[in-house]
C-alpha cells in the first residue's frame, strides 16, 4: 500500500502579472511568520541604496560573506551602502562552487567573525547565490547561538527560492544539504540588476525553480512562463521582476503555512528527490542544482503519470518547457550496471525518506502536488525510461 500525504492549503493569492514593480519603489513580498516575519524587496539598483537596509537591527559590525566570483563584482557597492549604518563593514571571500559547501569553508566564516572579535549583534550579509546564502545562514544560525543575517541573492535561483524561507545547510559527501538548520533572515534583497552578469547556464538553472512553482501550485503562472520564456531568456527586466515576484509570493504562501516542513512545504521539493541523487551521484558541481532539479522534474512528472495521477500531455508540456529553458531533460547514468539501483540507493538518503522508504513529490492534478511513496519497480521503470541508455 502506498502512503499518500495530500494537503489542504489556504487559497493562493491570484497571479496578477500587470502589477509588477513600477516606478522607483521596489516591489515587496512579505513572509508572514509572526515575530520571524520579514520582507523581500525586488527591484533594480537595490544593492547600492542605503534605504534598502533601513530597519535592520542596530549593530556596530556587518560582515559580508561572498565568494571569489561575486565579491569582485558587487562587494564594494554593498559595502558602500552599508557604511552609513555600520561602523565596521567586513568582508570574507569564500572559494566559489557547490563543492565548497562544506565544513572547511563554513569554518572560514567563523574564523573571520572570531578574528575580528565580532559580537552577537553582528549582522551577516550573504552576497551570492544559493551556496553562499545557505552557508551564511547556517553560520548565522550557529555563531554565538544565533546572529541576525540578510540575504542578498545574486543568482536567479537564489532570488526565487534559496534566499527565502530559512533553510540553511552544508553538504555531506553522502548526501546533499544534510547538515543545517531552519533560520530565517531579517530581510531579502533581490536586486534585478545583478542578474545581468549571470552566466547563461546559471540563468537556466534559476528558470528550473521558477517553472517548478507552476505544476505544484499555479497553472496560470506556468502558462505565463511559457509565454514569457523568450523575454526571460533575454533577461528582460520586467519579465524577470514578475517571475521573481510571483515565485516569492508562492514560496511565501507555502512557508507561511508550514515553516519547518511538517507537510505542505515538501511540495517545494518537486523534482528534488531525483535531482539530489543526480547531484550527489555525479559529484557536487558537475550538474548545477537547477539543472538536476529541471531533469528531476521530468522524472517526477513521468512518475506521476505512471501512478495514474496526470496524463501524458502534461508530462510532454513540462518536458518541452524545461528543455526550451536550456535545461537537460534526460538523466545521466550514475552506474554502468544497475543505474536504477544506484538512483534508488541515493534517494533513500533523501531527507523526506522514512525508515528507508523514499517519498516523492508528485503532481496529483495540474497545479497541485502531494507526497507519496511508490513501488521500487515503478521507480525503476521511470529511471530506465528517462535516463541515458546503457
Ligand atoms: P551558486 O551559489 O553556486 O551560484 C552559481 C554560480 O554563479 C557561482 O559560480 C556564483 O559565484 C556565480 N554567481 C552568482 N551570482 C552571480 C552574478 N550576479 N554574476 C555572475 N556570477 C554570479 O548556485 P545557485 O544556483 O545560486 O544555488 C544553488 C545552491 O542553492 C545549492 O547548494 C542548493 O542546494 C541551494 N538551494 C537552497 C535552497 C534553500 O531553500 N535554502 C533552495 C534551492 C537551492
Ligand atoms: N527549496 C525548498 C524549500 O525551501 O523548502
Amino acid at each position: 500500500m502506498n502512503s499518500v500525504s495530500s494537503f489542504a492549503p489556504g487559497p493562493l493569492p491570484e497571479f496578477l502579472p500587470a502589477s509588477a514593480a513600477s516606478g522607483s519603489a521596489p516591489d515587496r513580498v512579505r513572509i508572514d511568520l509572526g515575530d520571524r516575519s520579514y520582507p523581500i524587496l525586488i527591484g533594480p539598483a537595490l544593492l547600492g541604496w542605503a534605504d534598502t537596509f533601513q530597519g535592520l537591527p542596530q549593530a556596530s559590525t556587518a560582515l559580508i560573506v561572498s565568494n571569489t566570483s561575486v565579491a569582485p563584482l558587487y562587494a564594494q557597492t554593498l559595502q558602500a551602502a552599508l557604511q552609513s549604518r555600520y561602523a565596521r563593514v567586513l568582508l570574507v571571500t569564500l572559494p566559489d562552487g557547490e563543492v565548497h559547501k562544506d565544513w572547511p569553508t563554513l569554518q572560514l566564516i567563523f574564523d573571520a567573525l572570531l578574528e575580528n572579535a565580532c559580537d552577537r549583534k553582528t549582522v551577516l550579509f550573504a552576497l551570492g547565490g544559493g551556496v553562499v546564502g545557505d552557508m551564511t545562514g547556517f553560520a548565522a544560525a550557529s555563531y554565538m547561538r544565533g546572529v541576525p543575517f540578510v540575504q542578498v541573492p545574486t543568482t536567479l535561483l537564489a532570488q526565487v527560492d534559496s534566499s527565502v524561507g530559512g533553510k540553511t545547510a552544508i553538504n555531506h559527501p553522502l548526501g546533499k544539504n544534510m547538515v543545517g538548520a531552519f533560520y530565517q533572515p531579517q530581510l531579502v534583497v533581490c536586486d534585478l540588476d545583478v542578474l545581468r552578469t549571470l552566466p547563461a547556464r546559471e540563468l537556466s538553472a534559476g528558470l528550473a525553480e521558477i517553472i517548478k512553482y507552476g505544476p505544484i501550485a499555479d497553472m496560470a503562472f506556468l502558462a505565463w512562463i511559457e509565454d514569457q520564456l523568450p523575454a526571460l531568456l533575454a533577461r528582460d527586466p520586467a519579465a524577470l521582476g514578475q517571475a521573481v515576484r510571483r515565485s516569492c509570493e508562492i514560496k511565501a504562501w507555502v512557508v507561511g503555512q508550514d515553516e519547518r516542513e511538517a507537510g505542505l512545504r515538501a511540495i517545494l521539493n518537486f523534482g528534488h528527490t531525483f535531482g539530489h541523487a543526480i547531484e550527489a551521484g555525479m559529484g557536487y558541481g558537475q550538474w548545477l542544482h537547477g539543472e538536476a532539479v529541471g531533469c528531476g522534474m521530468v522524472m517526477a512528472a513521468h512518475l506521476s503519470e505512471r501512478l495514474g495521477l496526470i496524463d501524458a500531455a502534461l508530462v510532454t508540456r513540462l518536458t518541452r518547457l524545461i528543455q526550451a529553458a536550456g535545461l537537460p531533460v534526460v538523466g545521466p547514468r550514475l552506474a554502468a550496471l544497475d543505474n536504477a539501483g544506484r538512483y534508488l540507493e541515493l534517494m533513500r538518503l533523501d531527507k523526506k525518506s522514512e525508515a528507508g522508504a523514499i517519498k516523492f513529490v508528485v503532481i496529483d492534478s495540474p497545479g497541485s502536488a502531494a507526497v507519496r511513496s511508490a513501488p521500487d519497480a515503478v521507480v525503476r521503470e521511470v529511471i530506465d525510461a528517462t535516463c541515458v541508455a546503457a
